[in-house]
């Protein structure tokens, strides 16, 4: 939410600031800001994407050092005052700030006792004047943001500038910091993925820490502390980059890279001859595996509905209750943690405030919580240590489609390797492996004969709401088709488990509405054609998802054929469509399909 790009070294900067904002545009895209760095400290910023920014700068700005941001708004409307960065009353420190300073307002009133005057609604600008009136106290920049930051309360990614001072002051509390070393040339990001071009050398800054940034390096103290060493890590390669290719969207592009990323996602990580499973990032015994008393599996929005089916899927290969959590509720609801279950916190971003929370709550009670992450040294993934990283690549999209295939993936591996050091047997293990070790050919098949899609969106395009029907895995499905089609394509979306239909949204339907239904050709697809025929009588025009070959296709009024495949499987075949469907209908309908208005792809704020 919100990103952060820096630079200092011999480079102008402009331009690779301008580059590194549209790497991270992703986590927001209210406004967006750089200062430079020249003498005095050049700052442009205005409302709108990074193209809107780029169109009001001037041919060239002459400077080597530089920060910039790009904004999801909280505190103040989407205005350029309250884009970032912004300045100090004297114009000697300019800041970006990802997180929210929770004291503000308090902090805002007593630099207006002190005859400030502020420029705009954020709760960052504080931030701004008061580093500027510690720096007049020992012209020491990092003292200064330390001195600064102990006054506030609430969380930050913070990027300070100075005008007489050759360096960067980095902090973090809460929001993500990765600092990158290049050979004379240091960087910042909120995200390794905009550091990528420059280096593959980084430090994750931790929460407390802050740190000094010149050209020749980087030095790492705590707010309340001395110093400590800085780890660098590499980054992996196979992160790479994401580039648009042919398609015309990244929603699109990813819809179609998930054959590639599911077989990244398995490839040597099941054993076919022995049926076992190898997540060895778990780092968990058979025998501490057949101890586990039960599993919970927490996420937010797509990552909760891949979570809801790795709950089915982990009870019904292995025989052990599971259960899914919103988890923006989990923290707050004070729940009970047992030591020796398993906790899953699941995220493509890995940075996700409410999914961290939860974390940190189930370790705070003594449970063990692994990862089930897809960026690589996130926050989530460090803060657990262990886990299953999904190895989807780059998701840029705000709507998240690879990454969801490749979280029920993760959570089907290890529902086949904890099954396996319990009840199920090899035979069975091999059938599963097999199965799942088919669908990206399958996927491909799919890919290659879409079905009607267009008329599904024809049908849907005008409707006041869209209602999505499932039965058993294929209800986290509608959940998740029904997500997709009001994110990308604004329009109200209702998920129902099947059943449920009748004790309410049943209401709905009149003449000519539309409902998706997910029917599978599974032990509960005699139910669902119950919930079609209830759907039928008030009008309502079908649009239906099945199974090749399977003689449901005469239910709906507009049927999609996936491939036929192993039933506890189905919704890696079955979200596809509905994938598509939201994709097209957002196209139709004129929406910004890869950056959704008011959407930003990674959450940093409960
Ligand atoms: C945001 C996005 C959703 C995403 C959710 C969880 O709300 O809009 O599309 O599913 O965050 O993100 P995560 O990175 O934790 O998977």
């Amino acid at each position: 939410m919100c990103g952060i790009f820096g630079y200092i070294g011999p480079k102008q900067v402009s331009n690779m600031l301008v580059e590194g904002l549209r790497r991270l545009e992703y986590r927001g895209y209210d406004s967006t800001g750089i200062a430079v760095k020249n003498g005095n400290i050049s700052i442009f910023k205005k409302v709108g994407k990074v193209a809107d920014m780029e169109s009001i700068l001037p041919r060239a700005i002459h400077g080597t050092v530089g920060i910039a941001h790009t904004r999801w708004a909280t505190h103040g409307g989407v205005t350029d005052e309250n884009a970032h960065p912004h300045e100090s009353f004297d114009s000697k420190v300019v800041i970006v700030h990802n997180g929210i300073i929770e004291n503000s307002r308090s902090l805002r009133k007593h630099l207006v006792s002190q005859g400030i005057e502020l420029n705009s609604e954020t709760d960052s600008e504080a931030l701004a004047h008061m580093i500027a009136i510690e720096l007049n106290q020992d012209n020491n920049p990092l003292e200064a943001v330390k001195r600064c930051l102990k006054s506030a309360i609430g969380t930050w990614g913070l990027c300070a500038l100075f005008k007489e001072h050759d360096v960067i002051v980095v902090a973090r509390n809460g929001s993500p910091i990765v600092l990158g070393q290049g050979d004379g040339e240091t960087f910042v990001s909120s995200d390794p993925h905009a550091l990528t071009p420059h280096t593959q050398r980084v430090v994750y800054l931790d929460d407390g820490q802050v740190a000094v940034l010149d050209s020749n390096g980087i030095e790492v103290s705590r707010l309340h502390g001395g110093q400590i060493d800085t780890n660098v890590t590499l980054l992996e390669n196979e992160w790479g980059v994401a580039d648009l290719g042919d398609y015309s969207h990244f929603m699109l592009k990813e819809i179609y890279e998930q054959p590639e990323a599911l077989r990244q996602c398995v490839r040597g990580r099941m054993d076919l001859a022995t049926g076992n499973g190898r997540l060895r990032g778990l780092k968990i015994k058979p025998a501490e595996l057949r101890k586990v008393p039960h599993i919970r599996i927490i996420g937010c929005g797509t990552a909760l509905h891949a979570g809801m089916i790795g709950q089915l899927v982990i009870e019904k290969m292995a025989r052990l209750p599971a259960v899914s959590h919103v988890a923006s509720e989990f923290r707050h609801n004070d729940p009970v943690i047992d030591p020796e279950a398993l906790h899953f916190a699941i995220s493509q971003s890995g940075e996700t405030a409410d999914t961290l929370s939860a974390v940190k709550e189930i370790q705070l009670k003594g449970g063990q919580v692994h990862g089930v992450v897809n960026v690589v040294g996130s926050t989530i993934a460090r803060q657990c240590g262990t886990g299953v990283y999904i190895h989807s690549g780059p998701e840029q999209a705000v709507a998240s489609t690879k990454a969801f295939s490749n979280m029920v993936a993760a959570l089907s591996m290890f529902a086949i390797q904890i099954a396996r050091s319990r009840d199920l047997t090899k035979e069975k293990a091999i059938e599963y492996i097999s199965a799942l070790e088919e669908i990206p050919d399958l996927i491909e098949q799919y890919l290659q004969d879409q079905g009607p899609i267009m008329e599904a969106v024809d049908a849907l395009k005008d409707a006041k709401s869209v209602l999505f029907l499932g039965r058993g895995v294929s209800a986290p499905v509608a959940a998740e088709g029904a997500l997709k089609l009001m994110e990308v394509a604004y329009i109200p979306c209702l998920a129902y488990p099947a059943g449920e239909m009748k004790h309410g949204p049943i209401a709905l339907l009149e003449k000519g509405s539309p409902v998706v239904i997910i029917a599978p050709d599974d032990h509960v697809k005699q139910k669902t054609i119950s919930a079609i025929h209830e759907c039928r009588a008030r009008g309502a025009k079908i649009i239906l998802i099945h199974e090749q070959g399977d003689d449901i296709s005469q239910e709906g009024d507009i049927s999609i054929a996936v491939p036929k495949v192993h039933n506890l499987f189905s919704p890696l075949l079955t979200v596809v469509p509905l994938q598509l469907i939201a994709y097209h209908t957002a196209l139709q309908l004129g929406c910004d399909v890869d950056r959704p208005r008011n959407l930003a792809k990674s959450v940093t704020v409960e």
